[in-house]
């Protein structure tokens, strides 16, 4: 028996595909045989990952579109832009960063405020993004949606790894991340009878150049070859629940972290 990864065309939304983890999601989609709709809110970072990806890779089957997964507006103008082009949508992953500019503070100084605030933003917007995609999904009668959750979505922070390092694992991260799994299967459950899967990743820390103590504590963890992971680590995981590979899937998360969280 061979397993049906090939994405066969697929349309693809990818939201904050500008980033670190987003570009490497792009570039796995098409290198599949699907077409990446990489939707994010900073359009000259968007523009310039398309055209870099697009030369790369030959392809004309990336293309940008501006949205702030934060606003109804702007989510629905982007699907009218997608529907006018492609006639439907076959998959959503939802993976952009959105955060405010107090994000990151140590737990004893986040205010209500900026909690509510970042919760808003990142769980706020996967929701929104989902809701208004699987209006169209269920329209068509099938559709996939993956959401980035993290390892800190099913376990605590080890603070240790952050000890001298000058950032830490904010407490909004694991309220967003933990309620995303649950809205993983929320959603699985709910959409199910009109054929959408809806899955999630959990990824372990992808190496950005961080400092250079924390990448040390971080990688004493990890089972798989004493390093972080890079975003081409998440590429299986991702184009196998976007493929009729997983068909019979839903309402699962797949941890990639080369085993830190084991
Ligand atoms: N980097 C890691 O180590 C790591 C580990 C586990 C999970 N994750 C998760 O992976 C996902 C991607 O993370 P990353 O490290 O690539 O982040 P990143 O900051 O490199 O990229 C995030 C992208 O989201 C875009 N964005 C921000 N706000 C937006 C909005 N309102 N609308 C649309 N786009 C918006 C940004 O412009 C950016 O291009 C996030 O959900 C993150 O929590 C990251």
């Amino acid at each position: 028996m061979t397993f049906q990864s090939d994405l066969h065309d697929r349309r693809v939304v990818i939201t904050g595909g500008a980033g670190l983890i987003g570009q490497g999601f792009v570039r796995a989609v098409v290198e599949n045989g699907g077409r990446a709709i990489l939707a994010d809110i900073d359009e000259a970072s968007g523009q310039r990952v398309k055209e870099s990806l697009s030369a790369e890779l030959r392809t004309d089957k990336i293309e940008f579109c501006r949205v702030d997964v934060t606003s109804r507006e702007s989510i629905q103008r982007m699907m009218d832009s997608v529907l006018a082009k492609h006639g439907g949508v076959d998959a959503l992953v939802n993976n952009a960063y959105p955060r405010n500019q107090h994000y990151g503070r140590k737990f004893e100084d986040v205010t209500y405020e900026d909690f509510c605030e970042n919760v808003n933003l990142h769980l706020g917007g996967y929701f929104l993004m989902s809701q208004e995609l699987s209006r169209v999904m269920v329209k068509q009668g099938h559709g996939t949606i993956v959401f980035v959750s993290s390892i800190y979505g099913f376990m605590a922070p080890r603070f240790e790894v952050y000890e001298g390092a000058d950032f830490t694992s904010p407490v909004e991260y694991s309220a967003i991340k933990g309620a995303l799994l649950s809205l993983t299967k929320y959603l699985a459950s709910y959409l199910g009878q009109h054929g959408i899967r809806v899955n999630a990743i959990s990824p372990g820390g992808v190496y950005n150049r961080q400092e250079e103590s924390f990448v040390t504590q971080y990688c004493k963890r990890v089972v798989l070859g004493n390093r972080m992971a890079g975003a081409d680590d998440l590429a299986g995981a991702l184009v196998f629940l976007l493929s009729d590979a997983s068909k019979y899937m839903t309402g699962q998360n797949l941890v990639v972290d080369g085993g830190w969280s084991i």
